[in-house]
């Protein structure tokens, strides 16, 4: 009897409809009964071959059946829906019921913060800002720079060798120097952020891995007055207008003549404190008018052209910006360290 097939299609298609776990299930039973060629379709179509005193009663069963079986899985429908919220993908949804995450964005390294406003300084200077190779050659770390090797100044840089090959972790960011005059020429300006390696036996004051900035500038008639002045707007535009800078003879390969060069004091101003050990002034870069035989090496004839050069230590300059009193605490990867900043 049609009748009867009619209710056991009823009732298995419920089943089915109920069970369905997302939309594309849904849509499959959807087809397999109300389809073209879907099971109660088909059923629908062999009403007409009924006797006619039947035809009625049948017809109107067939698509009671259906309306059920539609709204049903509208209703379905509708509850898979709220849980996927209607996105594209239906397979794909979001629990809106779940509280929000704490964001967990990250921050900068206080290293990176001095090193970015170092570069924006420069850069208003019309520097360039250049990246250089961690893993540097031994001619262009010591050789360029007036160090060779018999030279004293490699013991007091040793660092970390690649055997076998005139490889090594560069110990300051001054090889770029020389790299940058070959490739761009003069006139040049230009610092050059980055990490450096020293082999030390480290403690509060030393460690294998550190950040310095090398500035250089290469013109004609470059003097120290124009090395004096770039590091006076860039101390007072770091630590405030009324800072001043010390330069004291100081004796580097690459310069002549070299400087040590000291700021007043940014905590204390000059008069004395813990940060600056009672002396007023800060120790935090080095500098000079670079040699001319670092020009030459960098294909620039010293006749022509001069420059200056300076280099400053980043992770000292975070240090006395932080109040931070261990160097190594910057590589120790302790997250209680490093979420103060
Ligand atoms: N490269 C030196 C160092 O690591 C720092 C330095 C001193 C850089 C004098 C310079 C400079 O450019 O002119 O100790």
């Amino acid at each position: 009897m049609l009748q009867d097939q009619l209710q056991q299609l009823k009732i298995r298609a419920l089943e089915e409809i109920r069970k369905a776990s997302d939309q594309n299930q849904l849509r499959d039973l959807e087809i397999k009964y109300l389809g073209r060629k879907g099971e109660l379709t088909k059923i629908l179509r062999t009403v007409g071959e009924l006797p006619e005193a039947e035809r009625g009663p049948a017809g109107n069963l067939a698509n009671q059946v259906k309306q059920v079986l539609a709204s049903e899985i509208g209703r379905v429908k509708k509850s898979l829906g709220e849980k996927g919220g209607g996105i594209a993908d239906e397979k794909e949804w979001i629990d809106i019921t779940v509280s929000k995450m704490k964001d967990s964005l990250g921050h900068l390294n206080p290293v990176s913060k001095v090193q970015y406003e170092l570069e924006d300084i420069f850069s208003s200077m019309g520097f360039m800002v250049l990246d250089g190779p961690e893993l540097e050659s031994e001619y262009y770390n010591f050789e360029a720079l007036n160090i060779p090797s018999w030279h004293p100044a490699r013991d007091m840089q040793d660092t970390f060798y690649v055997e076998g090959e005139k490889l090594l972790m560069r110990t300051q960011t001054s090889p770029m120097q020389v790299r940058t005059m070959e490739k761009y020429g003069a006139p040049l300006r230009a610092v050059v952020p980055g990490r450096c390696f020293r082999n030390e036996a480290t403690d509060a004051r030393h460690e294998h891995t550190f950040y310095q900035l090398e500035g250089f500038m290469v013109d004609k008639n470059v003097s120290f007055s124009n090395l004096k002045a770039i590091l006076e707007v860039t101390a007072q535009k770091l630590y405030g207008k009324d800072t001043r800078v010390r330069l004291r003879p100081k004796y580097f390969p690459f310069v002549e003549p070299g400087v040590n060069g000291e700021v007043t004091c940014f905590l204390c101003h000059g008069k004395g404190c813990r940060v600056c050990k009672k002396t007023g002034w800060l120790e935090i870069f080095g500098a000079g008018l670079i040699h001319p035989s670092v020009l030459k090496a960098g294909g620039i004839n010293p006749e022509k052209w001069s420059g200056l050069a300076f280099g400053f230590g980043l992770t000292r300059l975070a240090m006395l910006k932080y109040g931070i009193d261990d160097v190594r605490l910057f590589c120790g990867g302790d997250l209680r360290f490093l979420n103060q900043f």
